[in-house]
């Protein structure tokens, strides 16, 4: 079906939760399923979106009708996603992206150590989102924000400094909200009008009313 309200638009959407590698046999993830980011890619397949899936899981069929990219590590998010940035129209940010990586992956298998403890050197990842937000020549940047307190103010912090024309937060230390859950509950801020508090629901249903409010916007259209 290519006759929504996204038909002949781009739509670049990053899901699941980022890989590091410690060694070649452990990693530093996090708790994300991708369910989010593929209810996304689906919303937008029925839109009429041209779709394009930056994926960091592979527990999750690829959708139908979506160039799926499997990655695993943040930098190789990164790449794909400024691969996609010139020939996107609307880009989103739903993967959970790991902030820090090893200094150095370790060639082979640590060692316990005699010492009784280990000490890993992390350094920081790339902010994506910060940097898609100074890269982006007329692209809708969306963004997610997960946070367990403070969810408006970090929210808002976030919208701004990050450029983003849209900001989904959602409070994950909330039953049946954010990671793993088939159910979402989000907040949606954007630069212009007053912060939208949606009720929790599934996260396809939620992803269809994300995905009308991002075609609103970049359509310029009157919201019924
Ligand atoms: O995958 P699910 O199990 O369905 O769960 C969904 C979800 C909780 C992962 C999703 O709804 C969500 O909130 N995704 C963003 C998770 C996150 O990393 O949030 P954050 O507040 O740490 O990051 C803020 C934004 O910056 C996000 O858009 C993130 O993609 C981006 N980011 C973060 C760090 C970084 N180094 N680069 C980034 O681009």
């Amino acid at each position: 079906q290519k006759n929504g309200q996204l038909k002949g638009r781009h739509v670049v959407i990053s899901a699941g939760g980022t890989v590091e590698a410690i060694d070649p046999v452990r990693y530093i993830s996090n708790r994300s399923s991708g369910k989010m980011g593929y209810a996304l890619a689906r919303a937008a397949v029925e839109q009429g979106a041209d779709v394009t899936l930056i994926s960091a899981t592979s527990q999750l069929p690829d959708p139908v009708g979506v160039r799926t990219i499997h990655i695993q590590s943040a930098q190789e998010l990164s790449e794909q996603m400024f691969t996609a940035l010139p020939h996107a129209d609307v880009i989103i940010m739903a993967a959970a992206v790991s902030d820090y990586r090893m200094a150095q992956t370790a060639q082979n298998k640590i060692k316990k150590q005699d010492s009784g403890e280990l000490n890993l050197t992390l350094v920081e990842n790339p902010d994506i989102l910060a940097q898609l937000g100074s890269a982006k020549t007329g692209q809708y940047l969306v963004g997610f924000a997960a946070e367990t307190q403070n969810l408006m103010t970090y929210a808002q912090n976030k919208l701004k400094k990050k450029n983003a024309d849209m900001l989904i937060a959602n409070d994950v230390s909330k039953d049946q909200v954010g990671f793993g859950y088939d159910t979402n509950q989000v907040t949606i801020l954007t630069k212009d009008k007053e912060p939208e508090m949606l009720p929790l629901q599934s996260k396809i249903t939620l992803a269809r009313e994300i995905m009308k409010k991002i075609s609103i916007a970049i359509n310029g259209q009157v919201e019924k």
